[in-house]
């Protein structure tokens, strides 16, 4: 077999190559993945798991859903990603808790890792828990569940309204099919009549006024603004308990974002359940949410209520978020960027991620990562100007080797 001839490649003053791997390198780091992803997977395949494996009890009973330490990693040939890496956070029974960060961050993946719906099998939840209470009770550790079991949570329970209704929706169904098949799938209805008059209900709901033609529409002879409209219907239909929106409106204009977003407060009151609100704009935050989770590179660096993330905002990474959002102060002048970038999410430092954009940081910024400093109930942040905690993090990648 003609053998590769392989080139040394010169090192390019700033470029940061050090995801160019050897092919016998990147053979070693796949061989080690698939023997990690198989055991994962072989665990998440196992049938008829007792119910009390997956049974806990939430820390907090006015919980809907706690996140404690989540570690979900994708396992690529380039190395691991660690897209959620040590995040911890409640979702509270009746509020709107919002998840924001820049693109990349982990605001998907750890929306997705309550849904069990992280792209497999490179993508694992590797350690931390996840806390769902259900509306018999229950409180099930979604880590731990087995595929079977989560049928009955996802969709009826939590609900997922997705960033680009296109791509959600099934393009050779029509929308009323659709509609109904959630209805009927979760046993919501006994027969397609009574669907079709809940869908109906539903699509009415969600403010669209023709909604018996639109039953008969395919997705794409409705415009943007109704296809959300559509998703919003879909998700609601069977009275989740928790809605998770991942930017429900970034790609829809402002006029129809506003109606979107009172829609969702409209039916959240209606049914008093909770949102999980995952955005970059932070003035829908501030319209939306009661509490606020900052994330940066799979952390969060800032966690409290709207009040206290808008007004008393201690991060740097947080200020430099306020001081970017166009209009306030800004109007006129050159919009504030944050310098320089995320680091690259494969060889994260075991310092803080945000210290080479900060202003403000100190010579242990570069050597630790800063643990949480709490300032009241709600209230904390990550970073060594308000204290001196070091995160005393377990190594993962350890205990799954
Ligand atoms: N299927 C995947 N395979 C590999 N890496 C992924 C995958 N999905 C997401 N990631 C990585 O996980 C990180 C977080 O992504 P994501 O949660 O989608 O970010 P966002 O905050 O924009 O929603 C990113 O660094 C992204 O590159
Ligand atoms: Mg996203």
């Amino acid at each position: 077999m003609a053998r590769l001839k392989v080139f040394k490649r010169k090192k390019i003053e700033g470029i940061d190559d050090s995801v160019y791997l050897s092919l016998r390198e990147e053979r070693r780091i796949s061989r080690n993945n698939n023997r990690i992803i198989k055991r994962f997977e072989r665990e998440k395949a196992r049938k008829n798991v007792p119910e009390k494996e997956y049974l806990t009890v939430m820390r907090d009973p006015g919980n809907v859903v706690e996140f404690e330490d989540l570690h979900t990693y994708f396992f690529t040939d380039v190395g691991t990603v660690k897209a959620v890496n040590g995040v911890s956070f409640d979702v509270p029974q009746g509020k709107i808790v919002g998840v924001v960060g820049e693109s990349g961050c982990g605001k998907s993946v750890t929306s997705l890792s309550l849904m069990q719906l992280v792209q497999a099998p490179t993508g694992q939840i590797v350690a931390g828990s996840i806390r769902y209470k259900a509306s018999d009770g229950k409180v099930y550790e979604i880590t731990q569940m087995p595929k079977d079991q989560m049928l009955k949570i996802r969709g009826k329970e939590i609900a997922m309204i997705f960033q680009e209704p296109m791509t959600s929706l099934n393009p050779v169904f029509k929308v009323g099919e659709q509609l109904d098949e959630v209805l009927l799938v979760h046993e919501e209805v006994k027969s397609d009549a009574e669907a079709k008059k809940r869908s109906i209900d539903m699509l009415k709901l969600v403010g669209i006024a023709d909604c018996e033609k639109i039953y008969g529409n395919y997705p794409h002879e409705l415009s943007g603004g109704m296809r959300q409209r559509v998703m919003i219907a879909m998700a609601l239909s069977c009275n989740p308990r928790l809605v998770i929106a991942d930017e429900p409106t970034t790609a829809l204009d402002v006029t129809i974002q506003a109606q979107i977003l009172e829609l969702l407060r409209e039916i959240k009151d209606k049914y008093e359940g909770s949102i999980m609100f995952i955005t970059h704009d932070l003035g829908v935050i501030a319209e939306m949410a009661d509490y606020v989770v900052v994330m940066y590179a799979g952390r969060i660096v800032e966690q409290g209520t709207v009040r206290e993330i808008f007004h008393h905002p201690k991060h740097p990474y947080t200020i430099g978020l306020m001081k970017s959002k166009p209009g306030g102060e800004t109007v006129g002048d050159r919009l504030y960027s944050i310098r320089g970038q995320v680091p690259n999410p494969i060889n994260m430092p075991d310092h803080c991620y945000f210290c080479n954009r900060c202003d403000q940081a100190m010579p242990i910024c570069h050597e630790l990562y800063p643990g949480m400093t709490h300032f009241n109930e709600h209230h904390a942040t990550a970073c060594f100007l308000f204290g001196d905690e070091i995160l005393q993090e377990e190594e993962v990648m350890e205990s799954i080797r």
